[in-house]
């Protein structure tokens, strides 16, 4: 096996932060909407070059906790528009199997959102193709937060002592339970930052920034950053095949 295909295993799980929206539209002297309608253009796209790419799951990073602090009338059009695309993306979700689900704190979005979710999660309960994860009101420490008041509360309520705690049963609580750590994180727009996105479970996440604005974030990019994910070296902590066991200048 040569040293290219040994590394160019795809990725199970792609998340990314779609940044850029705004100044898109600020430099076409679009409003801040138009720029959010233009990226809601670029999930559809995106969504579908996952699915027919054998991604199986996808996470959108799609509003954040930090996100409430917009002017009130930004914040009530992403969760319009977010209905709007639930309501027009059903049947591209079932007739590409994919399933739905939210990474976040569904309590706190407005009704119609939380009626729109619902409804579409349970129409796609049963789709198996890609698993897509909308972060939305999401916050990734308080998620590791929440996660560890559902152990405490466990804990004092069964005796249960804390060293019975393990990794993966901490990781049964966050949002992504069930589901591979993200492979690669993918942010566009240029800023080179997290924003609080998958703080747990980037551990080992190979990440790729580029400048491309949200809405101009199309299938011949995301193929971008999948050629460039399949030349990364994951090395876990471990070391390259190639250099198990053998000696060398490099690797004495
Ligand atoms: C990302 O685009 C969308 C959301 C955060 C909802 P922005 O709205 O952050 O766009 P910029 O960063 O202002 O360009
Ligand atoms: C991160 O983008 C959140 C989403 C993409 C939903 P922001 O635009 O909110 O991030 P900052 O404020 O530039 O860090
Ligand atoms: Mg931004």
């Amino acid at each position: 096996m040569t040293e290219t295909s040994s590394q160019a295993v795809p990725p199970r799980h792609i998340a990314i932060i779609m940044d850029g929206n705004g100044r898109w539209a600020a430099r076409r002297s679009l409003s801040r909407s138009e720029g959010h309608r233009a990226g809601a253009g670029a999930v559809r796209k995106i969504v579908t070059a996952c699915r027919t790419r054998g991604i199986g799951h996808l996470t959108l990073y799609a509003f954040s906790t930090e996100n409430w602090s917009r002017p009130q009338e930004e914040v009530n059009f992403l969760f319009e528009l977010l209905v709007e695309f639930l309501q027009s993306e059903l049947p591209t979700l079932m007739q590409n199997d994919i399933s739905l689900r939210v990474f976040g704190d569904v309590s706190g979005l407005p009704p119609a959102s939380r009626a729109a979710l619902a409804g579409v999660i349970d129409k796609c309960a049963n789709n198996k193709r890609l698993c897509l994860n909308l972060a939305l009101n999401y916050s990734g420490r308080e998620e590791i937060l929440t996660a560890c008041r559902r152990c405490l509360d466990q804990a004092l309520a069964g005796g249960a002592q804390p060293d019975e705690l393990t990794p993966e049963k901490f990781a049964g609580h966050l949002y992504s339970a069930g589901q591979p750590d993200p492979d690669l994180i993918i942010r566009t727009s240029g800023e080179l930052r997290l924003s609080n996105f998958l703080l747990y479970q980037c551990a080992y996440s190979e990440f790729y920034f580029t400048p491309v604005l949200w809405p101009d974030f199309d299938e011949a990019e995301l193929d971008k950053a999948l050629l460039d994910f399949a030349g990364r070296k994951r090395r876990f902590g471990g070391l390259d095949q190639k250099n198990r066991g053998q000696r060398t200048e490099d690797n004495p």
